[in-house]
């Protein structure tokens, strides 16, 4: 009586079937340790080392949001967002997440046209996102709103997702993690985190265009039916409210200095014909040294200012 022979070949790697996040993304950063010089500063790095590692490593004269990048762990750069955007004297503006910190390079971040391109892709980014800050979970501790305040970001220049009359239903299927869509700028954080970090193969980009959404690997329509094991690493990585841990999502009252529902509400230029105000809140300049009072907390940089008055209205 024969029998089947013994399997012996090698068991195909588990991420074999699994769409691709890092495990295909080209090696990024320098050849070797290196010294670079940022808005005047010199700063030694590692080698692989990118200029975003050397701009985090130094006070820049400007902040550098980085929307795509997540700096540790196998997840991006993906060089998708722009928000990184830099000036150099050997390459003119380059993204600094996925740039190699070359040895004896000079990088501004303040230089006029690097300081204009993140402003533009800032924007780019604002218009895939309905910018409703004061109902998200993430409310606080956003990275898009913390990038919009420090831009001080007033009218989008391309409007916002509220503005296209574009909306796609919660996903709130999942007793673990709560999607928004809404939210999403595609920055793929979240597939590089379960694809090549959790190895679980759930989540995908899918379409193209403005059609390009979050997905799943598995063809099923949500989360619930999905292969998630609810590890919850996509959520902790996403940058927006897209991701939620559920039991926070709603949380909408995290109070949030100089925020309120009329300056976080999406409401642009473009499609309200004249500007309502600033969408997200400005900080007060420093009061004239010329005031005496001691006690009067005003007098710091960084307060920000709360006029309700200021922004648009309440859908
Ligand atoms: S919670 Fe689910 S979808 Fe998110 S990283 Fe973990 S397995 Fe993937
Ligand atoms: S769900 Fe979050 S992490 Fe995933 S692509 Fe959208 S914004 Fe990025
Ligand atoms: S963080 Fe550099 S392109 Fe997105």
């Amino acid at each position: 009586m024969s029998s089947e022979p013994h399997e012996t070949a090698e068991a195909p790697p588990l991420t074999e079937e699994i769409a691709p996040g890092t495990a295909s993304d080209p090696p990024v950063g320098g050849d070797g340790p290196a010294t670079v010089t940022v808005d005047g500063t010199e700063v030694s790095v590692g080698a692989d080392a990118t200029l975003i590692d050397a701009i985090e490593g130094v006070e820049t004269e400007e902040s550098v949001p980085a929307l795509c990048h997540y700096g540790r762990e196998d997840i991006g750069p993906r060089s998708e967002c722009r928000t990184c955007m830099v000036e150099t004297d050997a390459h003119g503006v380059v993204p600094a997440c996925s740039f190699p910190a070359e040895d004896g390079l000079t990088v501004r971040t303040d230089a006029g046209a690097a300081s204009e391109a993140r402003d533009v892709n800032l924007d780019l980014v604002l218009s895939d996102h309905n910018l409703r800050c004061t109902t998200c979970g993430k409310n606080g501790r956003c990275e898009l709103q913390d990038a919009a305040i420090e831009q001080e970001v007033e009218e989008p220049r391309y409007g916002v997702l509220d503005d296209r009359g574009e909306y796609e239903p919660l996903d709130d299927t999942s007793s673990f993690i709560q999607i928004d869509r809404n939210k999403c700028i595609l920055c793929n954080r979240c597939v590089d985190a379960c694809n090549d970090v959790q190895v679980e193969g759930v989540l995908r980009m899918e379409g193209s265009g403005q059609d390009t959404r979050i997905g799943f690997q598995s063809d099923v329509d949500t989360m619930e039916d999905s292969t998630c094991v609810s590890c919850g690493h996509c959520a902790t990585v996403c940058p927006t409210g897209s991701l939620v841990e559920k039991g926070i999502e709603d949380a909408t009252t995290i109070p949030l200095p100089g925020f309120n529902q009329k300056n976080s509400v999406g409401t642009a230029y473009e499609s309200s014909g004249k500007s309502k105000g600033p969408m997200t809140p400005k900080k007060r300049e420093k009061r004239a040294t010329t005031d005496p009072s001691p006690s009067d907390d005003a007098t710091e940089t960084g307060v920000w200012d709360d006029d309700g008055a200021s922004g648009g209205d309440w859908p």
